[in-house]
């Protein structure tokens, strides 16, 4: 029995493929390559020394997905793949909200039309929305997002607890994602951004190789104890790691939702210095207006997925400022390198 990953060559896609062939998974890739890149099949390959079965296609190409489900014999999806740029979300929402959805739709239909009947779904923080006091528990209201590609993961969560209503025998598995940072500690693979990052990480990390000349700062006038926004930033290994954890509960029907954050929240000044201690490199920046749609502080409360799925971030703030660097200092052109 195999594990379809959608997205499985993206940032998050491929660290949590690692982990799972470090646990002799049997892995199944479906990936376009829109936000990612060929030879990261092969770092995966060499990170762990396993194989997996590979499909270059898009999600909305629906004969080439039955094709996946068909060839192979699938148990569970973890679905990764979307597109993920805020900023763009809010320039082209119709390409947000067709590619999110409608691959989301297609997906579901597949998967029931072969009655393949667990999911596990890359949902968002974002979903609490501005109004929820932190840290963010589960059964918090969610509530409308500040942007398409917010209001497509929930959408989504919406779709799936319908999904579940009309049909019980259904595991959906909600994943709430706060801030992933860092990369493989093996420096392999990481975050590689398209076009000059929206994130503050990759930011950092570009403007640290003088790849762009300073961070611009998002206000330091929030009510937070240095005025900048608090975040909860976790190590995409840890986050990856959630994913499998998340995995050995799949088999339980029902629509399960867990935060996957460290629980502490860090303001962007201590990313910045962070940063600059543990990897001994200055970080120029200036502070700016505030970016619209920020909220203040989010972090999570990250007690139910401890005490249902028995996971809890491992990695600290340093260490995943210390492997983001070494990721993007052994790729300085990211997988073009
Ligand atoms: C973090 C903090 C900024 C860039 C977004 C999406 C979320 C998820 C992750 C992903 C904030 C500040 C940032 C910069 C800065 N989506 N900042 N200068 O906004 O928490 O979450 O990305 O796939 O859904 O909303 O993350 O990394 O953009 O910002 O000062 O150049 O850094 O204001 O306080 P965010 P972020």
């Amino acid at each position: 029995m195999s594990i379809l990953v959608t997205g499985g060559a993206g940032f998050i896609g491929s660290h949590t493929v690692v982990e799972l062939l470090n646990k002799n998974e049997d892995v199944v890739i479906a990936d376009d390559f829109s936000n990612s890149h060929p030879v990261v099949l092969d770092r995966i390959r060499e990170i762990t020394g396993q194989d997996f079965a590979f499909y270059e296609l898009n999600l909305l190409e629906e004969d080439a997905l039955r094709h996946v489900f068909e060839n192979e014999d699938i148990e569970t999806v973890i679905h990764f793949a979307a597109f993920k740029a805020v900023g763009e979300s809010m320039e082209k929402p119709v390409k947000y909200y067709h590619n999110n959805l409608t691959n989301t739709l297609i997906l579901l239909k597949v998967m029931q039309d072969f009655d393949v009947k667990n999911l596990i779904f890359s949902s968002s923080a974002t979903v609490y929305g501005e109004d929820n006091p932190v840290p963010f528990t589960e059964d918090m209201p969610v509530s409308s997002a500040t942007n398409p590609y917010g209001e497509t993961k929930l959408i989504i969560e919406r779709i799936l607890q319908d999904v579940y209503a009309s049909d019980p025998s259904w595991s959906i598995t909600l994943l709430r994602y706060f801030n992933p940072i860092g990369a493989h500690p093996s420096g392999r693979i990481g975050e590689d951004p398209n076009d000059i990052p929206n994130n503050l990480v990759p930011y950092i990390t570009q403007v640290a190789i003088g790849k762009l000349d300073q961070l611009s700062v998002y206000g330091d006038d929030y009510d937070t104890p240095d005025g900048t926004g608090i975040r909860d930033y976790i190590h995409v290994v840890d986050l990856a790691q959630g994913h499998l954890k998340a995995l050995s509960k799949s088999d339980l029907p029902g629509v399960h939702t867990y935060n996957l954050g460290t629980g502490v929240g860090y303001s962007v000044l201590d990313l910045v210095h962070t940063f600059e201690e543990v990897n001994n490199v200055p970080v120029p920046y200036q502070v700016v207006d505030r970016r619209p749609g920020d909220i203040a502080e989010g972090y999570a409360d990250a007690d139910k997925a401890k005490e249902d799925l028995g996971w809890a971030a491992q990695y600290q703030l340093s260490d995943m400022l210390r492997d983001s660097w070494n990721w993007q200092k052994n790729n300085p052109k990211g997988y073009q390198s």
